[in-house]
């Protein structure tokens, strides 16, 4: 939800800082700041906006010269974005810069009597606050972390400079995400790996109640009574260039491009003798063949993945699947014990809700499967298997090659599950392997080539109000997910509707000025999508068609996509890629920043 990034070394501070700043806005982008060590004093500089108005007025002050500086780009939860609420925030000798939410933070202001000391309506001064008086009793400041993180309830990743430790930069982590970059010229820390990789690839991921201190001549780890630990160096397998922009005019495009070789990357591995397997993911076909019942639960775009799963699942190996809201789970009491198998999808791995469904599960001794596509993340580490994906990062805050990727990785679960109950045979999954790794990333290479003709349907709808997308079977699913995305970058009103469904209420809704994009890919369906088309064309609604190239819809819809032929089992992900470009194309004719939409983050890190 917020992005933090700390260096000491012996190269310039600042730039780095900036840089890593940059990478991280995908985070939150309504505020950033920095604070540095000049001449043994901390200077610091915060503004509401993005980074480059931070960078902006360190360019006006002539720059900052420093070897050790760190910064924060925001997300609010606690005060509205401005000046005195951006971070760094500074109490007394602690200068700190958070990620997370300090759910006692007014408690704890009572408590330190400290309304008077305080500035900005944030839960963050409170916990600089509170770093700050156990520093003053104590005057160690690994001691002083660990005695303030006891007080303090919620999630946190920090930065800590102390005003009279030069040089140095503390970190403590509890259900956010935070690594030490380690580069030959200086040492990192960081939320995220992506921040540092223009540096260095190696880092240490640290777990929930460590702590650790970064100089320009090494770095320290505590565990979370402060006694000194050593963990193992990993190395990053995603390249700086991964985590650019290359030539592309946005980070959502480029990500769309990424498709086929992301699907490519993430299946060959998992091919052994022409057949999709898991074994070496952990998962063997004796597991699969003894699952009863699969959970979901994830949030976002990742649930819209597990209701594909449901689809595929429930079809193929006759599994019932629940598909859960992360965000709902563990308030509802569910009905999870060590019979069941719960699967949680997440790109980031980091997401706040969806590791508070892992940790219920595992509490109740199911087993538990992750789909995450950040290597080392906290539910990666946490969940008793997991599977990756292998989509590289993600930073536009629209997911798009995660969730096909995912959906690719589910179809394969799904395939190799039935054949290990033995409701597919051998060659049948040998057929179907072929398909997911060639004929899917060819099919989706096709869409994104014909890019031109989703801009002439985006013109065509760019001005609506409203706009509802319909579907059945899997289609459905498809559409939830084609509905997300359009609300998410151009901000046009969205809803997702099982095609049938309409006409039980919503189809009132309907008026020449509302489209309705219609997901037909499913053959035996066909008859009855056109019904539903009818319904929306006979009251003056304008459909624009995502189909399969013999949809029948003759001139029932005002235009339409013709999917490239390819087998019927991977049209529903195919028909996403077409969603997701044209979502991009209307929010770019809307002159939408589509990368960083308004309001949002990208990894979701607050409850
Ligand atoms: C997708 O476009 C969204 N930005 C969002 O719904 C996202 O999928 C959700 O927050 C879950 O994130 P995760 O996959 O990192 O857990």
């Amino acid at each position: 939800m917020c992005g933090i990034i700390g260096y000491s070394g012996r190269s310039d501070a600042t730039g780095r800082v900036i840089d890593g700043l940059y990478s991280l806005e995908y985070r939150g982008y309504d505020s950033a700041g920095i604070a540095a060590f000049v001449g043994g004093e901390v200077k610091t500089v915060k503004s509401e906006g993005r980074v480059a108005r931070v960078c902006e007025m360190i360019k006006n002050f002539g720059g900052i010269k420093s070897n050790c500086a760190m910064g924060h780009t925001r997300w609010a939860t606690h005060g509205a974005p401005s000046d005195v609420n951006s971070h760094p925030h500074i109490c007394g000798k602690t200068v700190l810069v958070h990620n997370g939410i300090i759910e006692n933070y007014a408690e704890l202001a009572a408590e330190l009597d400290a309304k008077a000391d305080l500035l900005s309506q944030t839960d963050t001064e409170v916990a600089a606050l509170t770093i700050d008086r156990s520093y003053f009793e104590c005057g160690d400041p690994i001691k002083a972390i660990a005695e303030a993180s006891k007080k303090l309830a919620g999630s946190y990743a920090f930065g800590i400079m102390f005003a009279d430790l030069p040089g140095s930069i503390f970190g403590a982590k509890k259900d956010s995400p935070l690594i030490i970059g380690i580069s030959d010229d200086g040492n990192f820390i960081a939320s995220d790996i992506t921040a540092v990789l223009k540096y260095t690839k190696k880092y240490i991921a640290l777990s929930d109640g460590e702590m650790c201190r970064i100089s320009a001549d090494g770095y320290e780890i505590f565990d979370a009574l402060g006694a000194p630990i050593k963990k193992e160096i990993c190395t990053a397998t995603w390249n700086a260039e991964a985590a650019e922009r290359g030539g592309y005019d946005h980070f959502m495009y480029k990500e769309i491009a990424e498709e086929p070789t992301a699907i490519k990357k993430t299946l060959a591995p998992r091919v052994k003798g022409g057949a999709v397997a898991f074994a070496d993911d952990g998962i063997d076909d004796i597991m699969l063949s003894e699952m009863k019942k699969l959970t979901v639960v994830a949030c976002g775009t990742a649930r819209h993945a597990g209701l594909i799963a449901k689809y595929y699942f429930e079809r193929l190996c006759r599994v019932p699947v629940c598909v859960d809201i992360a965000s709902e789970f563990r308030y509802r009491d569910p009905i999870i014990d060590a019979d069941d198998t719960l699967m949680i999808i997440s790109q980031s791995g980091e997401t706040a809700d969806s590791l508070a469904a892992l940790r219920l599960a595992r509490e109740r001794g199911a087993k538990t499967v992750a789909l995450v596509n950040v290597i080392g993340s906290t539910i990666a580490r946490e969940a008793d298997t997991v599977i990756y994906t292998h989509a590289g990062p993600e930073i536009a805050v629209a997911s798009t090659k995660a969730y096909t990727v995912q959906a690719a990785t589910l179809l394969a679960f799904a395939l190799r599950t039935a054949y290990a109950k033995r409701t597919i045979s051998f060659e049948e999954l040998k057929r179907c392997t072929s398909v997911l790794t060639s004929e899917l990333p060819k099919a989706t290479e096709s869409v994104i080539g014909r890019s031109a003709e989703l801009y002439e349907a985006a013109r065509k709808y760019f001005s609506a109000d409203d706009i509802f997308y319909i579907g059945r079977g899997a289609d459905g699913y498809i559409a939830d997910e084609a509905s997300l995305k359009l609300k998410e970058i151009s901000y046009i009103h969205s809803e997702a509707y099982a095609a049938g469904e309409l006409k039980h209420g919503t189809l009132s809704l309907i008026t020449p000025k509302t489209p309705t994009v219609a997901l037909a890919t499913r053959r035996s369906l066909f008859e009855k999508m056109m019904s539903n088309i009818r319904e929306i064309a006979s009251r003056g609604g304008k459909v624009f068609a995502v189909c399969a190239d013999d949809f029948p819809c003759g001139d029932a819809v005002e235009a339409r996509f013709d999917l490239p032929a390819c087998d019927e089992m991977i049209m529903p992900i195919v028909a996403a890629t077409a969603c997701q470009i044209l979502a991009y194309h209307i929010a770019i004719l809307r002159g939408c920043d589509v990368d960083k939409p308004r309001n949002l983050a990208k990894s979701v890190t607050v409850e």
